[in-house]
């Protein structure tokens, strides 16, 4: 069993890497990543300086939705590998001092799951229907949906299901795509088998788990919400206070706290983040140390490139963190959403811009993609300065942009699929990450790729940006040693800037932060110029710049 460092608190202030398993890189030569092919990498992890990898997915799954389907919760994917390869990839990250989160999927399971399958072979009523959201249809025979309700991903959230006898039968209901049935969390038997997982994962030496939309177990399906036009925007949009029927209920909290007792049965106690897309005072209910003990902070990443918002999104997350006794996490980009090196080369400043690119062909000509990485490089360095946790995402260390022109047929994304097109969804920050500058798939592995790398994928290869001084990797890695290096008590105070577009908080030990999102050259404080996400000139600090300074 892998031993894992005793530090209760490591959590706190960790860099954290999020690999999406499919794609990080591919021992096999089958086009997709696995296991042993993450185990290959531990040494460029250990360059890059983080504390922690989050794994997205790697469980058995039909793909329906890149893993979020899961079939088995306590196994590998066979095309990504074994137990004995999580075993031997867990002993050897460990050994190079960094720990494992693992994702956790309770919202909904796949439906080739053993107990969804059981629920289809069961009569309407049964014990295995229980375990998930049957209702009868509306209409003379049942051929209507319960309600109008809608599936995030496009269409209905309901789907009817062919009863044992043949007959037209119960629906059931999928928030996301048809192949996710939504469980059951008013039943015992569903709690008890994720206990069970958590039990699986932690035994096995994963430090932490990621909760898959951690504010959607508990709904309330009374057919008094039933008129209610459209759960995301309509009407029921307006409750805000624990009482959705589906987001964010307030008896959501009793699950986690079953769950933290699990947590603690360990030395050092497991962790857990939740993604929870709730408004930022209802956030820290998440996180607090009775609950998950932390939750995703989504904020920056929805925000613009602007100083008023940055501030603002800092300071009341610090605000709401201390309040619940934990530490506020920090994101720009993940497996869900347009990379930020991309999004910050659109025209202007609406971070929504990106959709509307995709949709237009998400041509890289469109894009102002030195301007983009020079944002994302100032962004991300003052994100990496603020206490708490940095989730970063496979490839940005790379500075790598979004793969936006994926030919229709090699889409894999259900909301492309359940749109019609309408959206395009989350491919183009899915594509295997290029390693090397040319080869088969950029040397993600010995063959091709799961989905296609574009040609300008080579401009981004890790084996070309490990010997560029200059590069976006070199940067990652100075920033993120640094970042080791200066860390220390999680407070900030903020001084007053030279003007509106600029922002200057100090961290203790005399570490100034200063971040330029206008276009004007600024001055700079005195002292040691540690890293510059752009050059200095004349002791100035570049527009769209951050600079760390040790006074
Ligand atoms: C994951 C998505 C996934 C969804 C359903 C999330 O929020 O991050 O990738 O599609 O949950 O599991």
């Amino acid at each position: 069993m892998p031993t894992i460092a005793s530090d209760a608190t490591w959590w706190r202030q960790a860099a954290v890497y999020q690999i999406y398993p499919r794609s990080f890189a591919d021992s096999n030569g089958d086009g997709i990543g696995d296991l042993k092919g993450i185990t290959a990498k531990i040494p460029y992890l250990v360059e890059l300086g983080i504390d922690a990898v989050w794994l997205s997915p790697f469980y058995p799954s039909a793909l329906a939705d890149g893993g979020y389907d899961v079939d088995d919760y306590r196994n590998v994917d066979p095309r990504i590998g074994t137990l004995e390869d999580f075993d031997e990839m867990s002993a050897a990250l460990h050994a190079a001092g960094i720990k494992i989160i693992v994702d956790i999927v309770p919202n909904h399971t796949s439906d080739r799951h053993e107990w969804f399958q059981e629920a289809l072979a069961s009569p309407k009523g049964s014990a295995a229907r229980e375990r998930y959201i049957f209702r009868d249809g509306k209409g003379e025979n049942g051929e209507l949906p319960p309600n109008s309700w809608g599936s995030i991903f496009g269409g209905g959230a309901w789907e009817q299901i062919t009863e044992p006898d043949g007959a037209p039968g119960q629906w059931y209901f999928h928030f996301f795509a048809k192949e996710q049935p939504d469980l059951n969390w008013d039943n015992p038997e569903v709690h008890e088998d994720f206990l069970k997982t958590l039990r699986f994962w932690a035994d096995r030496g994963v430090s932490g788990f990621r909760v898959d939309v951690a504010h959607m177990l508990k709904k309330n399906l009374d057919p008094a919400y039933d008129a209610l036009r459209t759960l995301m925007f309509g009407e029921a949009s307006v409750f805000h206070d624990g009482q959705h029927p589906l987001f964010d209920r307030d008896e959501v909290h009793e699950i986690f706290a079953d769950w933290r007792k699990v947590f603690n049965e360990y030395n050092p106690p497991r962790t857990a983040v939740a993604e929870a897309w709730v408004p930022a005072h209802r956030r820290a209910r998440y996180a607090s140390p009775e609950g998950l003990g932390q939750a995703f902070n989504f904020d920056l990443l929805q925000a613009d490139f602007d100083a008023a918002q940055f501030r603002k999104i800092i300071a009341d997350n610090l605000a709401f963190a201390a309040e619940s006794g934990t530490s506020s996490t920090w994101v720009f980009s993940n497996h869900d959403v347009i990379r930020h090196a991309t999004r910050y080369a659109l025209p202007g400043n609406a971070a929504k811009a990106g959709a509307q690119w995709l949709l237009d062909g998400g041509d890289p000509a469109a894009l102002d993609i030195p301007r983009g990485l020079r944002r994302a490089k100032a962004a991300t360095l003052l994100m990496l300065a603020l206490p708490g946790s940095a989730y970063l995402y496979q490839g940005e260390e790379l500075g790598l942009q979004e793969a936006g022109q994926i030919p229709s047929e090699q889409r894999q994304d259900p909301t492309f699929f359940r749109t019609q097109g309408e959206q395009i969804g989350r491919d183009g920050c899915r594509v295997p990450l290029p390693w090397e500058p040319d080869g088969t798939s950029f040397g993600f592995g010995p063959a091709g790729a799961h989905l296609p790398q574009p040609e300008w994928f080579a401009h981004y290869a890790a084996s070309v940006e490990e010997k560029d001084p200059a590069s976006t990797l070199a940067f990652y890695r100075r920033a993120l040693a640094l970042r080791h290096e200066l860390q220390g008590a999680e407070t900030l105070v903020w001084e007053q800037a030279s003007d509106d577009s600029v922002l200057h908080f100090v961290r203790p030990g005399g570490w100034h932060v200063v971040a330029n999102f206008g276009s004007a050259p600024v001055a700079l404080p005195a002292g040691e110029v540690l890293l510059v996400s752009a050059d200095v000139e004349d002791g100035k600090l570049l527009g769209e710049a951050t600079a760390w300074i040790r006074a």
